[in-house]
């Protein structure tokens, strides 16, 4: 994405001060996705709660789901295609822990071995387009003997009518980070840019996922041969996040 096509608010200041989009996971964004991503606690728990038997965890990033679960003594092999986060996570994890960490492809993968669970967390499916999901979800079957957890977001009807934004301000360490949110319901896409400002510095960084609902990714799973065991949603508001819990229909 170039400064150009950036919609909104983002696109503004990129054009104002003449800043190109760098990619959020790459090796400058990485530090500053991990800024806003470490603090969130979403999750956690419910993972922790299905662990059973090796983990495998893909989109896995700079490990916040990871640590968790490495600590907690479980064996996990956490893929991600980010060398740059994947780079933070080896740092982070605590001594000792039983972690193979892969760099590679969520929609192609190997690993030849079976997982009692793999997780997909923080609406990460919803980075893939339609043909991408059916490549993921072909993989995760073949890794599969017990749970596929994945999360995703539904959005209120106002997100998905118009264009809509919204952002939150953070200020950390030295820095101050803006977190911009465009939403384009029509086209189904949103847009999450993060401007990073200290006071001899400026960037900004950009990731798109398509607003995927669950109704239309359980229709994708249950295509994809996974049946839906468990569905938890939570608290009503404009982006609810709905997990689904699912098994292998043959199992
Ligand atoms: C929203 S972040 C979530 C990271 C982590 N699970 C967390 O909660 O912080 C999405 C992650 O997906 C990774 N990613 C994007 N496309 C991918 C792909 N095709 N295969 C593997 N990882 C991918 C990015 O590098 C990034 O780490």
């Amino acid at each position: 994405m170039n400064r150009s096509n950036i919609p909104g608010t983002a696109g503004q200041v990129a054009a104002l001060f003449g800043l190109p989009a760098k990619p959020l996971y790459g090796k400058e964004g990485a530090p500053v996705y991990d800024a806003i991503a470490r603090h969130d606690p979403s999750e956690i728990r419910d993972v922790l709660r299905l662990a059973r038997g090796p983990v495998l965890e893909l989109a896995c990033g700079s490990g916040r789901l990871t640590v968790p679960l490495a600590a907690r003594g479980h064996e996990v092999v956490a893929l991600d295609n980010s060398a740059a986060l994947l780079g933070m996570l080896a740092d982070r994890l605590p001594a000792g822990a039983d972690v193979r960490l892969v760099e590679g492809d969520m929609t192609a993968f190997e690993l030849h071995r079976r997982f009692g669970l793999v997780v997909l967390g923080t609406s990460s499916v919803c980075l893939l387009d339609t043909s991408q999901r059916a490549e993921l979800f072909a993989c995760v079957r073949r890794h599969l003997a017990g749970v596929f957890y994945v999360s995703v977001l539904d959005f209120a009807g106002l997100l998905l009518a118009r264009q809509a934004e919204r952002s939150t301000v953070v200020v950390q360490d030295q820095s101050m980070i803006t977190l911009f949110q465009h939403f384009d319901g029509r086209r189904g896409v949103r847009t999450t840019s993060l401007l990073q400002e200290s006071a001899d510095h400026r960037a900004l960084y950009t990731s798109e996922v398509r607003m995927v609902s669950s109704e239309q990714l359980a229709e994708e799973l249950a295509a994809a041969g996974f049946k839906i065991l468990e569905r938890r949603r939570g608290l009503d508001s404009e982006q609810v996040q709905v997990q689904l819990i699912c098994g292998r229909h043959d199992d």
